[in-house]
């Protein structure tokens, strides 16, 4: 049998800083766990937009649409901000989720016990959380049409529409259901229905498949602005929050930095089984390009460590192996490494972003 294949697009800003630490766990893999993928390296973001004029070249989309996973450092730049909208790195990114259809976006909050102290919040309220938001990725308010800015009478108006219909709701809804199963058995569904018929939909369309499929899992409504209230107060109430694309990306922004940093955060974007049983997916750090500390040797490469994680649960039935990197990241956290992202106000001496891939790949070491 071949290996499985993955398709790397590092992308702009820290994106290939941190996927070059990744590349160290992969070989980490192959050598001594016989687990071996066969990668392949591409362009998205600003970087692809240098070379091809777009952000993601027709060619690429193809391979993605064919590799068993692909892992994306982050996307875009200042030096793109005046670009067209239609060619803007972001794109990139959002044309891979909309043409894999990967509607189901998971993000993951979970408090090292290290870094409890490193919270903006009090360490009683974080120790030991370990949410799930899953994120409605390709619909909402980022694809709905109309949109635009357009010119009515004297002046312009921007308009974006917010659409959802039942079977992109419920599909994201039993992602959600038969996550929490394996978890906290728990699910709560955030929308605005006091304002948007949108909402009123998602709510009933949730409570559906929940009572027709799912009665044994505990399922809550909560409005998306209590709920982001909630999050702040008292985060360990939840076990897996479910929520649209827009509300998603706020909620989850939020929710990692109940962690510590944004710099921890990983994802995983699903969408349905192909011919040989895996999703088609896609694995992230839900941070940024962090321009303003890129190639300093600064950023964190623990979220991107963590979503290659992430693609060994979920794409390479290898959730065994999927705990250990987690472990490793947790030893290397305990022995009180830190990036610049993960240093107090106090100070101290933080690690470069390749002295902290060696520490993993050596606490991997240290597993066997
Ligand atoms: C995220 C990001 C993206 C989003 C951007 C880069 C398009 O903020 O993945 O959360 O808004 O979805
Ligand atoms: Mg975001």
């Amino acid at each position: 049998m071949s290996n499985p294949s993955l398709l790397i697009l590092a992308g702009d800003g820290i994106g290939p800083e941190v996927m070059a630490e990744v590349k160290k766990i992969i070989g980490w893999y192959g050598d001594k766990r016989a687990l071996k993928f066969d990668v392949s390296e591409d362009l998205v973001g600003g970087c692809a937009y240098d070379v091809h004029g777009k952000p993601l070249a027709d060619e690429t989309m193809a391979k993605a649409q064919e590799v068993d996973a692909v892992l994306l450092g982050a996307v875009g730049g200042p030096q793109y901000d005046n670009l067209d909208f239609s060619v803007k790195p972001e794109r990139g990114l959002l044309r891979l989720r909309k043409e894999m259809d990967l509607y189901a976006n998971l993000r993951p909050a979970q408090c090292f016990d290290a870094l409890a102290d490193f919270s903006s919040l009090k360490k009683d309220v974080v120790a030991g959380l370990d949410i799930m938001i899953v994120r409605e990725l390709t619909s909402g308010v980022y694809f709905g049409e109309p949109r635009g800015i357009f010119t009515e009478g004297n002046e312009r108006v921007g308009i974006n529409t917010q659409r959802y219909t039942e079977s992109e709701i419920a599909r994201v809804a039993r992602s959600a259901f038969e996550l929490a199963r394996r978890r906290g058995n728990k699910v709560c569904s955030m929308e605005k229905a006091n304002v948007m018929e949108s909402g009123v939909l998602w709510r009933e369309v949730v409570q559906k498949v929940h009572d027709e499929e799912y009665p044994d899992v505990q399922l809550s409504h909560m409005y998306a602005d209590a709920g982001a209230m909630q999050l702040t107060r008292w985060p360990k109430q939840f076990d897996v929050i479910v929520t649209d694309n827009l509300f998603g990306d706020l909620l989850s922004d939020l929710a990692a930095m109940l962690t510590g940093s944004l710099g921890m955060l990983p994802s995983a974007s699903l969408g349905a089984p192909m011919a040989n049983g895996r999703p088609k997916a896609l694995y992230e750090p839900v941070h940024g390009s962090a321009p303003d500390i890129a190639g300093q040797g600064k950023a964190n490469p623990i979220a991107c460590i963590l979503s290659f994680a992430m693609a060994l649960r979920y794409s390479f039935d290898q959730g065994a192996e999927a705990d250990r990197l987690e472990k490793a990241v947790e030893k290397v956290l305990a022995d009180g490494l830190r990036t610049a992202d993960l240093m107090g106000p106090e100070g101290g001496s933080p690690v470069s972003t390749s002295a902290m891939g060696d520490a993993v790949v050596a606490a991997l070491d240290a597993s066997l």
